[in-house]
């Protein structure tokens, strides 16, 4: 089940350290290929001879000299991880991993990971329940991290109550669950449009939007671990593509429309979260324009309406939409809806705080096709990605 899987292990300052040395033994008795990260406080614990030893990879200690003495910098083990666990986190290392500190090679894991993080807790029962420890994983949860325990029982401090760590073999089970795709878009092909397009004014200028395609990768990422093919269009982003999808890069509306067409036989699912310019240069000068010209004039042209045309030669496809507004956010959207012949269609108020270009978070609604709408609260971008993703999952098995 874990064959091959890689495995970042994050291990902090806890009495537990010396759980997650069995939580190495059996990851790699599964096939799973672990790379240990410690913090300066896990060594006193435990020594990294040991989880070297079962791991038969150098941990992962000191940023600097890793960073610069060897090929293994943060941003190379998280980019090759299929999870980031940490486990045991002490409360320490929830509050910086909340709050985004990057004091040393495992909160700078995890600022840099791309993949499913999972945090194991444990700690004292009364710094547990703590106000401040409960935000901080409250704030975690809401950032898509997945938590598991702690445990209630005996505690290192002679206290009983919620703090231990859990035993690795529910770590396991949370890993396994973790890694095995939920299945439920296994066969399906999902086509995700994401990012800005750029419209050329002359060799080096383009019109174009605020679209950064997080809302678009997280929907990809989301849709592969759930076990559907993915094949991600994409405009121009400074985004790291999920590994399994098959990835399209395009610039203008032109190209894009283009390689959904070319795509579109193939895809049962379709989802349009680029931001697609509705506009461009009616003529893009060859030659770069200078500023001792005239000023020039631009005229516009429309684009193609990739979503319509899609919305035409449907068939039994299930076909979401995004709709941005800054008012009259329902009406507008239940119009786009019917004009393209949607199925869903996510409409993203870009006016409210947390929503819209460029966060890492949005607040969303879902209409159907049915005048249904569903109000998601402020949540990660990935966790909406999953909520767009189990109303398609809901249409599918109706549809069949
Ligand atoms: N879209 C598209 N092709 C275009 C313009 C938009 O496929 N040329 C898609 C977007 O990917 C999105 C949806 O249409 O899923 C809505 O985009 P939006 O710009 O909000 O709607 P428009 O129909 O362009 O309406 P308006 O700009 O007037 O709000």
């Amino acid at each position: 089940m874990l064959n091959g899987k890689r495995i970042l292990l994050g291990v902090t300052g806890s009495i537990a350290a010396y759980k997650a040395v069995e939580l190495t033994r059996e990851l790699v008795k599964r096939g799973a290929e672990v790379q240990v990260v410690m913090t300066q406080a896990a060594i006193r614990f435990v020594t990294p001879l040991t989880f070297e030893t079962l791991s038969r990879q150098p941990v992962l200690l000191d940023m600097f000299t890793l960073a610069y003495g060897s090929q293994i910098g943060h941003i190379e083990a998280t980019a090759r991880a299929d999870l980031f666990v940490v486990a045991p986190a002490t409360a320490h290392t929830i509050a910086r991993l909340a709050h985004g500190l990057a004091d040393d090679f495992l909160s700078n894991i995890y600022l840099a990971s791309r993949c499913p993080v999972l945090v194991a807790p444990a700690m004292d029962s009364d710094m547990y329940q703590h106000a401040v420890v409960q935000e901080n994983l409250a704030r975690l949860r809401e950032r898509g991290v997945h938590i598991v325990g702690p445990a209630s029982g005996e505690l290192a401090s002679g206290l009983i109550g919620p703090g231990r760590l859990v035993e690795p073999e529910e770590i396991l089970e949370a890993i396994e669950r973790l890694l095995e795709p939920s299945g439920d878009l296994a066969g399906e092909v999902v086509l995700v449009t994401a990012g800005p397009t750029r419209e050329p004014l002359d060799p080096v200028r383009y019109l174009s939007n605020r679209s950064s395609g997080k809302m678009g990768y997280a929907i990809a990422e989301a849709a592969g671990q759930r076990g559907g093919r993915v094949i991600l269009i994409s405009g121009p982003t400074a985004l790291f593509a999920p590994r399994e999808a098959e990835v399209i890069r395009v610039e203008t509306a032109q190209e894009m429309h283009d390689a959904v067409l070319a795509k579109l036989d193939a895809a049962t699912v379709v989802i349009k979260a680029a931001a697609v310019a509705d506009y461009r240069p009616k003529r893009a000068a060859t030659r770069k324009l200078k500023k001792d010209e005239t000023v020039p004039e631009v005229t516009l042209e429309s684009t193609p309406d990739i979503l319509a045309e899609v919305g035409r030669r449907k068939g039994r496809r299930i076909l979401v939409g995004f709709a941005a507004e800054t008012e009259d956010l329902v009406v507008n959207a239940r119009k786009k809806l019917q004009r393209k012949n949607l199925d869903l269609m996510v409409a993203n108020d870009i006016s409210q705080p947390g929503a819209g270009f460029d966060a890492d978070t949005n607040v969303v609604k879902i209409l159907d096709a049915q005048g249904g709408v569903e109000e998601l609260p402020l949540q990660a971008k990935r966790s909406v990605a999953d909520r767009i993703l189990d109303r398609v999952v809901e249409l599918l098995k109706r549809r069949d």
